[in-house]
């Protein structure tokens, strides 16, 4: 039922909606977020992020401070997401010279100068351990899915799910933003909608079940339609802005990750380009997850494969690129009697292994 009413969207309601999009998408977050949230208003949280502390009362260091960037040229970077000395830090030539036309060897400068100021060089085994033991995990709702994952959804990493229609991806993303706010309810949870499949109900029920006020659970979500693949990457920069402005993320949802891009990018031609934005997309994703010890849901679908005989005859889409970028890939499948097989794929440091549970009204629970 449900895919036959997204399949109805005739092509003039989607060329309606994308039109609109630069009106939309500038405070998209605010606006739909506005909407969603059935009670008080955001509050935004005043806590100053972990990684900006340290980095500015380090060098306290400030974009304009690279050297070849002007006032001009910090308004052009800042306009184009790049307002800290991190985020330059961390980006490609190719992007500081797309965000403010310095040429290619003035930018490759300008990052250097970032780097150096923010000493991201070499870390010791040591502190590499430290930096993974403040990572946590987010609970996926039922004990036999988390333990095969470890305690959950791991912050500092990008964790995929990946599936047939109705598999469960959807409810898991839920059940996690519901999780997140239960282990911090200061915490705010991002949540990218590209199939207008989130339903605040289902959070209601999830956060009745655990015994949380709805209410509060669904004020911390923020919840951001995006109306085509651009904008979806938008969004990204618009969390990332978020947090830079103090909100407490500790959760990202992308749901779907690779439905937009598959419906734009069709025929063989456009391949290279859409595995490029793909890629640039999980890369941003994962620079977040890394800078601010935050978790990473995404859900993607599976295509059929016509040459498979023998095993399951499906794949999940984006190949390659969505799997290398995943640190924590989790195959969802129907299983007997209404239950769900999830199994654990190519975890770095995780055997892979499998677990059933079901969907209920309340929650997930371990089944079979
Ligand atoms: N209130 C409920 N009680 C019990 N089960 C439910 C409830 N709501 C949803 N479900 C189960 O979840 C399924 C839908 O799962 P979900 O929407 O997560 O799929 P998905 O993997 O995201 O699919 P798609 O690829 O279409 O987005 C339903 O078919 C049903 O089995
Ligand atoms: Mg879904």
């Amino acid at each position: 039922m449900k895919r036959s009413r997204r399949d109805d969207v005739s092509q003039d309601a989607v060329q309606e909606v994308v039109l609109e999009e630069p009106e939309v998408s500038g405070e998209a977050l605010d606006k739909v977020a506005e909407v969603e949230r059935p009670v008080e208003k955001f509050k935004i949280d005043k806590e100053v992020p972990q990684a900006k502390v340290k980095a500015e009362t380090r060098k306290e260091m400030t974009v304009q401070d690279l050297p070849g960037v002007g006032a001009a040229t910090a308004e052009k970077l800042s306009l184009a997401g790049f307002d800290t000395v991190m985020a330059i830090a961390v980006a490609t030539p190719g992007e500081v010279v797309q965000a403010s036309g310095v040429s290619e060897a003035v930018a490759r400068k300008i990052i250097h100068a970032a780097r150096e100021g923010l000493d991201m060089g070499f870390q010791t085994g040591l502190e590499v351990l430290e930096r993974r033991n403040r990572m946590t995990q987010i609970s996926l709702g039922a004990s036999n899915i988390d333990q095969i994952m470890a305690g959950g959804v791991h912050t500092g990493a990008i964790t995929e799910f990946f599936g047939a229609y109705g598999s469960g991806k959807t409810q898991f993303g839920h059940m996690l933003a519901v999780q997140a706010i239960k282990a911090d309810p200061e915490c705010h949870v991002i949540y990218i909608d590209t199939e207008n499949t989130f339903r605040p109900g289902r959070v209601y029920q999830f956060a009745e079940g655990l015994g949380l006020e709805p209410e509060k659970v669904l004020a911390n979500i923020k919840v951001a339609r995006a109306f085509n693949s651009d904008h979806q990457m938008l969004l990204v920069d618009k969390t990332a802005e978020l947090i830079n402005e103090g909100t407490k993320v500790k959760l990202i949802i992308v749901d779907s990750l690779t439905a937009h891009f598959r419906a734009e990018f069709v025929g063989r031609g456009t391949l290279a380009e859409r595995q490029q934005k793909l890629n640039k997309h999980m890369h941003d994703l994962a620079k977040l997850a890394d800078m601010h010890n935050l978790a990473v849901y995404v859900t993607n679908q599976v295509m059929a494969k016509p040459d498979m005989f023998f095993g399951d005859p499906t794949e999940a889409i984006g190949g390659n690129i969505v799997g290398h970028n995943s640190t924590y890939r989790v195959y969802l499948r129907r299983g007997k009697k209404g239950t769900r097989v999830a199994k654990l794929i190519d975890a770095p440091d995780l055997p892979d292994s499998e677990c059933v549970i079901m969907v209920t009204e309340k929650g997930i629970e371990n089944a079979g």
